[in-house]
């Protein structure tokens, strides 16, 4: 049944696309014998009739996703430090030039972009409401506000600290329900020529690569072009630059500002035309994405069934917040995958969220190593199997399922 909700960014109708039923929380990892009961809630997915935004049709309460135990730390991945590290030095090269400059990062997390911009010695702050994280980016010399970006936390911030050169957020705003707010916050913070910069999944990527395993509980937007310039033309803001990126499986970085205050770069207008001469948000696109989710979901318990069957031991690599996912909603449980190898110590030793499959560190992966190993992380590919080249040396074989299930 195609159920519809109201858009939250437009108040317009939003209808279902994609169903993926009851899922427990991504990245609540479970103590092994714990008796407190997991929370779940119901996953799907619709675009917007008027304004085209993909978002998610029931909103999970901030508090229960980011806490102190929130347990992804961005500086896991030595790519993303480097592509932070990329991204802190242009702010400081382009926009953080003037006498006293001072920028905003909403979402960040262990300080694996403001670490740069502090060592800099440059004026900062980043909002983070999940108190471990921060106080890892907190000891790292990261200025950090331990809260929710909103509007009463900017106008805080205003208030303090002055308006903004640059705000940014990084795989953050998409996970932002309350849209209005912040976005009333921005503009209460952003100095008249300031640009709020933000980077996330790309839809038309996702629509791609199938790669569904991007729809959790904590992405509730999935953000296009043509739905990132209304949002901003609503809100006294303009889409001002867009620049693809390879990271997290496909991005693209936003740059908005004051309506008026910057010249659009040509780069807006040819995506703008792509979106739409690939017809993106059009309901046969949706529905030609939910088929190629069918295929995968049925593809992976088919191989997994096989192998279990013929004797052969499976492992998971990356215990992300996407495979809760793909466990939840193909129903794999440790029947098929025994164990899933994790290099985050908090995710070590408990199982993962309604398939209760032991997370291992990767060196007990690598002490008997599998005969198959799942690519959850699949966004990360190039470090892990350059990382792991051990494993295939001994004849292991990876799993992929993005775009589509084949081994590798
Ligand atoms: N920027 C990092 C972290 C992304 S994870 C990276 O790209 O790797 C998303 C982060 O957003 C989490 O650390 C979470 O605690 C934070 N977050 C969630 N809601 C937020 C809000 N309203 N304001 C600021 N940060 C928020
Ligand atoms: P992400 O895809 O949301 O960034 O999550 C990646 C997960 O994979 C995170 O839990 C850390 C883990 N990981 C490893 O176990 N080994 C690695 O080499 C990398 C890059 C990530
Ligand atoms: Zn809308």
């Amino acid at each position: 049944m195609q159920e519809t909700s109201v858009c939250r960014i437009c108040d317009g109708e939003v209808t279902e696309f994609i169903d993926f039923g009851k899922q427990p929380l991504a990245d609540r990892f479970v103590a092994p014998g714990s008796s407190a009961p997991e929370m779940f809630y119901r996953l799907a997915v619709g675009s917007c009739s008027t304004c085209t935004m993909v978002q998610l049709l029931e909103e999970v309460p901030r508090e229960s996703m980011f806490h102190e135990e929130y347990p992804y730390h961005s500086s896991g991945s030595s790519r993303m430090r480097e592509h932070f590290a990329a991204t802190a030095q242009r702010f400081i090269d382009t926009e953080l030039t003037g006498p006293d400059p001072f920028i905003v990062e909403l979402g960040s997390n262990d300080g694996i972009m403001l670490g740069t911009v502090a060592k800099a010695g440059i004026r900062h702050l980043g909002v983070e409401p999940s108190g471990g994280v921060a106080d890892l980016a907190a000891a790292h010399g990261v200025r950090v506000r331990k809260d929710f970006f909103e509007e009463s936390t900017a106008a805080d911030v205003r208030a303090t600290d002055g308006p903004a050169d640059v705000i940014f957020a990084a795989n953050t705003l998409s996970h932002i329900p309350y849209m209005d707010s912040v976005l009333r916050g921005v503009t209460t913070l952003l100095a008249p020529n300031g640009v709020f910069v933000f980077e996330d999944p790309y839809f038309a990527d996702i629509v791609r690569k199938t790669s569904f395993d991007q729809i959790y509980d904590e992405h509730f937007y999935f953000f296009t072009a043509r739905s990132i310039q209304e949002m901003a033309a609503r809100n006294g803001l303009e889409l001002v630059d867009v620049e693809r990126l390879p990271v997290h499986g496909g991005e693209v970085r936003y740059t908005l500002a004051r309506a008026g205050a910057r010249q659009p770069t040509p780069a807006v207008a040819d995506l703008l035309a792509e979106e739409k001469s690939v017809q993106l948000t059009e309901r046969h696109t949706l529905e030609g994405f939910q088929r190629s989710v069918l295929k995968t979901r049925d593809d992976l318990v088919k191989l997994l069934r096989e192998l279990r069957d013929s004797g052969k031991v499976v492992a998971g690599y990356g215990a992300t917040a996407k495979s809760a996912t793909v466990l939840n909603y193909c129903g794999i449980d440790s029947d098929l995958i025994s164990y899933v190898s994790d290099s985050t110590p908090a995710k070590q030793g408990r199982v993962t969220p309604g398939t209760h499959i032991p997370v291992v560190s990767p060196e007990a992966f690598a002490d008997d190593y599998p005969d198959y190993a799942v690519l959850f992380a699949w966004n990360h590919a190039e470090e892990i199997l350059a990382k792991e080249e051990a494993f295939q040396k001994a004849g292991g074989r990876w799993i992929r399922y993005v775009p589509e299930v084949h081994l590798a």
